[in-house]
């Protein structure tokens, strides 16, 4: 038994994780499984549509281990959307070629007594979690993911992506009772997703509150950290072992409300945030937060940013990542180049 565990490799990601240093940080991106990859276009031509690959475990996990088979990555994480909650929740979702997500809207008190958990839409997600998990390198770690409350109610109110949401949050001060049930519900439900998640084999969670920051300052405190503040204790009792990384997209100089509110958790930083400046607000472990403008467009100039995160965060830990998903423009060149830059970088 001891024996095993010395000839197993460790894995980096989780030790950063438990804020052990190390002298590379260890890598992975926001949507490195994608239109990024010929492979992965290659495959989903084949496919009826989006939503059937994440339902289709076999696919779903080909997908997930597309960018490992190419890269030099420390995490896969599981090829999924944050969407599949609501639409778990009886909610029609449907992804149109290049416009993006449509989901039928919520908008009446009988729209929200309708909606109902049924765990067994996501039981293709957990399979494909299961293959992936015995599938994949010893040192890699498998990543699981929800959408968080507000982002996921954004969504649903609003029935697409928009620039501001604004019907969204008119509506939630327009039914204060009634938007306040659709976050508890789906708080339920992140909760019960991300545990079958980990019980299919995930070892670290990351909750998208990719809207977080077109809130003002007091929609935040109520709306995203309160919410996420629930969700990181409940979890945290259920499941001690495994590290949570919230991503609240785009709040700016709240990032620290995040680490105060939830002590144990690690936060994700977007490209708009100075990583510099929060390493030394809070003590939490931080990820991020190359532009994905700038990896898809000026490798050059990629590279110089990727060298300056490292050295601002030397001596603390800290995981290497994009500040938001990965674009379909970006040469899967500039990515191999950047992996390579940053696993020799060591000064
Ligand atoms: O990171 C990964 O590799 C795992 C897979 C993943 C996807 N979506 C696959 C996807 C993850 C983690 C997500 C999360 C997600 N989905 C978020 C949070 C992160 C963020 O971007 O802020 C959000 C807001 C969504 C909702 C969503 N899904 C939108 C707005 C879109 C359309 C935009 C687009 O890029 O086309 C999707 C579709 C989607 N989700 C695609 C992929 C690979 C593209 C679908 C296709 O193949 O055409």
């Amino acid at each position: 038994m001891i024996e095993k565990q010395f000839i197993q490799k460790r894995k980096p990601l989780l030790d950063t994780l438990s804020h052990r240093l190390s002298p590379t940080p260890p890598i992975w991106f926001m949507r490195q499984a994608g239109r990024y990859l010929p492979e992965y276009r290659q495959l989903r031509a084949q496919t009826k549509d989006f939503l059937s690959c994440c339902y289709t475990p076999a696919i779903a996990s080909e997908i997930t281990l597309q960018p490992l088979k190419r890269f030099n990555l420390d995490a896969a994480i599981i090829f999924s959307d944050i969407l599949v909650i609501p639409n778990a929740l009886g909610v029609n979702v449907s992804f149109e070629e290049h416009t993006g997500p449509k989901l039928a809207t919520i908008s009446s008190e009988a729209d929200i007594k309708a909606l109902q958990w049924k765990k067994e839409t996501l039981d293709p997600v957990y399979e494909a979690i299961h293959r992936t998990s015995s599938a994949l390198p010893s040192h890699v770690t498998l990543i699981g993911f929800a959408g968080a409350p507000w982002t996921l109610a954004a969504y649903m109110l609003e029935g697409k992506s928009t620039q501001q949401f604004t019907h969204a949050r008119h509506w939630a001060y327009t039914h204060p009772t009634l938007f306040s049930e659709l976050l508890t519900q789906l708080e339920h439900a992140i909760i019960d997703h991300i545990t079958h998640q980990i019980h299919a084999g995930c070892e670290v969670i990351q909750i998208f509150d990719s809207w977080a920051g077109i809130l003002n300052a007091t929609e935040i405190a109520h709306w995203s950290i309160k919410p996420l503040e629930r969700i990181t204790y409940r979890l945290q009792a259920l499941f001690p072992h495994v590290p949570i990384i919230l991503f609240p997209r785009g709040v700016g100089a709240h990032y620290p409300e995040y680490a105060k509110a939830c002590p144990t958790v690690t936060l994700s930083v977007d490209q708009h945030t100075s990583m510099p400046w929060l390493s030394g607000e809070v003590s939490c472990v931080l990820q991020g937060n190359l532009d994905p403008l700038l990896l898809a467009s000026h490798l050059p100039n990629a590279l110089d940013y990727a060298s300056f995160l490292c050295h601002a965060m030397k001596g603390k830990p800290f995981i290497f990542n994009l500040g938001h998903g990965m674009l379909p423009s970006t040469p899967p060149e500039h990515v191999e180049a950047l992996i390579t830059h940053i696993k020799q970088h060591h000064d």
